[in-house]
């Protein structure tokens, strides 16, 4: 009985192993940084264009290449295949062929893949001539690059085309590059098609906290981006929205100026509360989408709904009672920087080293961000008043934290923007509720949702670039540059031990074995820019100082030495890595 019992759950292990790691395998990644003026190689238009194939694409008439293929093969519920978590046999062979496929496709053209498609499962080549069409035109686009050109006549005060602002997967019309990028009319926002994808992800967001926790969080604190807005045609702010439990409406000029409240029987669940802080930049690009978030806050907050029904009543009947709000201050939930000011600073902060305990970076993020955008009960809009206390109050509830990645080239270790945002608000709330949240994080631009926690996404970002070596090779031959874009990621994930406590300390261990403690790799590093190895070493003893990891002493003596021999290393030495 029981070595039956172990041989299934060895399985059920060896199993959830496979699935991670197949999981980082196909995780697209950026091979290297993009040099001006220069095309794609073609091992990453593969991977590019298989990520693109991978949505239907209506406005192109084209299918997507899973779904085609599963059709021909009889598959009939590939929808709900797509949004499982376990990885199925049918997945893998639908997965397989469309590999195969997009390889055909990179060598012998468009009807070369049809045909080969056609033989093997069956999709008539009629259906799939349409996706691979779009496909070489993509692949013409990429070769061609107008990067240079323009740039020159950008100089000489010439005409630039322009061209939408986006993601390449999920818009691919922003090719060629080198154009006059133009970003959204924010009255468009958001699409039915980001509403539609936003119910999925929010109602994910839910689910996964639901079964963590046994119930609904109090309220989430959401951060939502103008670039991320602008490429997911508004996700993040339909998720805002189908959380509250409302839809946007359109008036006669087609803009969204409105919301419509979805009845709970519809809705299935309480209406929740969200604290949304938005980026500068939104604020600049949004101005209308905020006025329509608070609007749908306080639209919310007067219906006449029981109070374990409707959250943002409760929380705001809640401060109320306690005294000393009234219903426009209990129930602001937009906020943003100063008018005119940019950023938390969260990440300054981290970066200098000079903090001295991790509160500081949660008032910071306050401090920052704690300007609200409302209207009040007499219509007067409020731009931008300085509400510490309004914000202490709404994060007081808050019992999860999210926010959105919206692209494959930039996720949360690539920038130090991921842990000023969402490790500042949730260091913020820890500090104000006396537990830490629980953060989690999606991929809004994969054909499937999945919400990962902040760890989760942490490990995955970590395995997927800062320790694989197709990442840093592919770094490592911008030499200089790419010495700083290894840093950087240290950096960055230091960045999420300081704001959330979300960094396993195998990872810093990792790090310090592959990039210091091998001979060869140190010395390359060390070659192309020392200054940036230095700055690698004293990260990861400062992750040590502070507390986010414990190597044993063999290892810690290790890198002492080698901050020791690099700060030995003669100025004119170090310097060569500039060159
Ligand atoms: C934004 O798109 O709003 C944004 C981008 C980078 C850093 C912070 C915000
Ligand atoms: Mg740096």
């Amino acid at each position: 009985m029981t070595s039956n019992r172990n041989s299934i759950e060895r399985d059920v292990r060896v199993m959830h192993l496979y699935e991670e790691l197949l999981e980082i395998e196909q995780r697209l990644i950026p091979t290297g940084l993009h040099t001006f003026g220069r095309a794609l190689e073609l091992r990453e238009k593969a991977d590019l264009l298989r990520m693109v194939a991978s949505f239907d694409r209506p406005e192109h008439g084209a299918r997507s290449l899973p779904a085609l293929v599963a059709e021909a093969l009889g598959v009939d519920c590939y929808d709900e295949l797509l949004q499982e978590t376990s990885i199925s046999e049918t997945r893998e062979l639908i997965d397989g062929v469309v590999f195969e496929v997009v390889e055909r496709f990179c060598e012998g053209g468009a009807e070369a893949a049809a045909d080969w498609l056609n033989l093997r499962a069956g999709v008539e080549s009629e259906k799939s001539l349409p996706t691979f069409s779009l496909l070489a035109h993509i692949t013409e686009q990429l070769d061609s690059n107008n990067e240079m050109a323009s740039l020159m006549r950008a100089l000489r005060g010439e005409y630039i085309e322009p061209g939408p602002g986006a993601d390449i997967v999920q818009n691919p019309l922003i090719l060629p590059t080198g154009r006059n990028t133009h970003a959204v009319n924010p009255y468009s926002v958001p699409s039915q098609m980001a509403f539609a994808r936003a119910k999925h992800t929010a109602d994910a967001l839910l689910r996964r906290y639901f079964d963590e926790h046994g119930r609904y969080p109090r309220a989430l604190a959401l951060v939502l981006w103008g670039l991320d807005n602008i490429k997911t045609q508004g996700e993040g702010v339909a998720q805002a929205l189908w959380l509250l439990g409302v839809r946007p409406v359109r008036d006669a000029l087609n803009r969204v100026t409105e919301v419509e409240v979805i009845p709970l029987e519809e809705l299935q669940r309480p209406r929740m509360d969200v604290i949304m802080t938005v980026s500068g930049i939104f604020r600049d690009l949004f101005t209308p989408t905020m006025t329509l978030l608070d609007k749908a806050v306080r639209r919310v907050a007067k219906l006449d709904e029981p109070l374990e029904l409707n959250y943002v009543r409760r929380n705001i009947a809640e401060a109320m009672d306690a005294g000393d709000s009234d219903f426009d201050d209990a129930g602001t939930r937009v906020f943003s920087n100063a008018p005119g000011n940019y950023g938390t600073n969260v990440n300054f902060m981290v970066m200098d080293s000079q903090w001295e305990n991790e509160e500081t970076l949660g008032d910071l993020f306050v401090k920052r961000k704690c300007f609200a955008y409302t209207r009040d009960s007499k219509g007067q809009t409020v731009e931008g008043r300085e509400a510490p206390h309004l914000m202490d109050d709404a994060l007081s509830r808050v019992e999860a934290t999210y926010q959105n990645l919206d692209s494959f080239e930039v996720g949360i270790t690539d920038v130090d923007h991921y842990f000023e945002y969402l490790g500042g608000i949730s260091r913020a709330v820890e500090t104000r509720t006396k537990s830490r949240p629980a953060i989690y994080l999606c991929d809004s631009l994969s054909p499937q949702t999945r919400i990962r926690s902040l760890e989760e996404t942490v490990r995955l970002e970590t395995r997927a670039k800062t320790l694989n070596p197709k990442w840093y090779e592919g770094m490592l031959k911008h030499g200089f540059r790419g010495v700083a874009e290894i840093e950087n990621h240290v950096a960055n994930t230091f960045g999420w031990s300081a704001t959330a406590d979300a960094v396993d300390p195998w990872i810093y261990t990792e790090i310090s074995k592959t990039f210091l403690l091998d001979p060869i790799m140190f010395n390359r590093l060390r070659e192309l820019n020392p200054h940036s190895v230095r700055s690698l070493t004293e990260r990861l003893l400062e992750a040590h100082d502070r507390g986010y990891w414990n190597p044993d002493e063999d290892l810690l003596e290790k890198i002492r030495d080698i901050t020791v021999a690099i700060n030995d290393q003669p100025e004119g030495q170090l310097k060569r890595g500039y060159r």
